[in-house]
């Protein structure tokens, strides 16, 4: 029991030590815009060279510090690990479409879960020298300093972040934003999932929704509201790990409220 419990205080560690390494790298070729070429997946989904090398370095330093996990990566895919391994679910910059556009605004997100529990979640903006990080339950920590969510109760003077994406109909974004406003809360969309869920847990926004969102995008950021006190609806019950799914976050003293006005569908609380 006290091995195990070392071992994920390792993970912690090392996960902290390895989301810096890759920021600093994803920030140098960030400064450096002639260093890389955009292309794109698809529609609106960016991609450069960076969000690859980014991930490479990620998954073989975690696989030099604990070779028997299992890693799903955004770029690169999965390799399983040992029977009943940790698996790591990372996204080596998260805000593509800011950093290929020279948008400051941009993250490495790593989470490591165990079954459908979430153990530690790591994400580190290198633009503001900003690491999030927590383990589950012994908190959350932002450069530090224990984060904790913000206590709005009123609707109206909340500040909502609804993400946005080309997977799935526009339309549904359009509802979701509309019935959102409706309460009288403040609408953000800044193109990284997972610093718009680092931002609800250290109290700057009070919600982050989404209707379709990647477990690389959210897993770290979900961990990190559930140890500062807020609420996250239960992505990995169904398949979101490999499949994505719905997402509602948010500061407990609006849940009720913002929950019966965004009516997102699938979702499992
Ligand atoms: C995207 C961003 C965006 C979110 C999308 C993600 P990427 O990830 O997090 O804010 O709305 O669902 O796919 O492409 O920047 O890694
Ligand atoms: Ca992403
Ligand atoms: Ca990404």
């Amino acid at each position: 029991m006290a091995g195990e419990t070392i071992e994920w205080e390792q993970r912690f560690h090392t996960a902290c030590a390895i989301a810096r390494e890759a920021g600093v790298l994803a920030r140098r070729r960030f400064l450096d815009r002639s260093s890389f070429s955009v292309s794109f997946k698809g529609k609106q989904d960016f991609l450069t060279e960076v969000d690859g090398e980014t991930e490479r370095l990620i998954a073989s330093r975690l696989a030099e510090s604990f070779p028997g996990d299992g890693f799903l990566g955004e770029e690169g895919g999965g390799v399983a690990g040992a029977p009943g391994a940790p698996l790591w679910v990372v996204d080596p910059i998260d805000g593509t479409s800011n950093f290929a556009r020279g948008v400051p605004h941009f993250c490495v997100s790593i989470a490591c879960i165990l079954e459908r529990g979430m153990q530690v979640g790591v994400i580190y903006n290198p633009m503001l020298d900003e690491l999030y990080c927590a383990r589950r339950g012994a908190g959350a920590w932002l450069n530090g300093v224990a984060m904790r969510v913000a206590e709005t109760t009123d609707l109206g003077v909340s500040a909502v972040e609804i993400g946005w994406n080309a997977r799935y109909g526009q339309h549904k974004y359009v509802e979701l934003v509309g019935r959102v406003v409706a309460t009288g809360a403040a609408m953000a969309r800044t193109g990284s999932g997972a610093l718009g869920l680092a931002y609800v847990a250290s109290g700057r926004r009070d919600a982050y929704l989404e209707t379709h969102i990647n477990s690389w995008d959210c897993l770290a950021g979900n961990l990190l509201i559930a140890e500062a006190g807020g609420f996250v609806s239960n992505f990995l019950a169904g398949d979101g790990l490999t499949k994505g799914g719905p997402l509602f976050a948010c500061a407990p003293g609006i849940k009720d409220a913002l929950l019966r006005a965004a009516a997102i569908d699938g979702l499992v609380l």
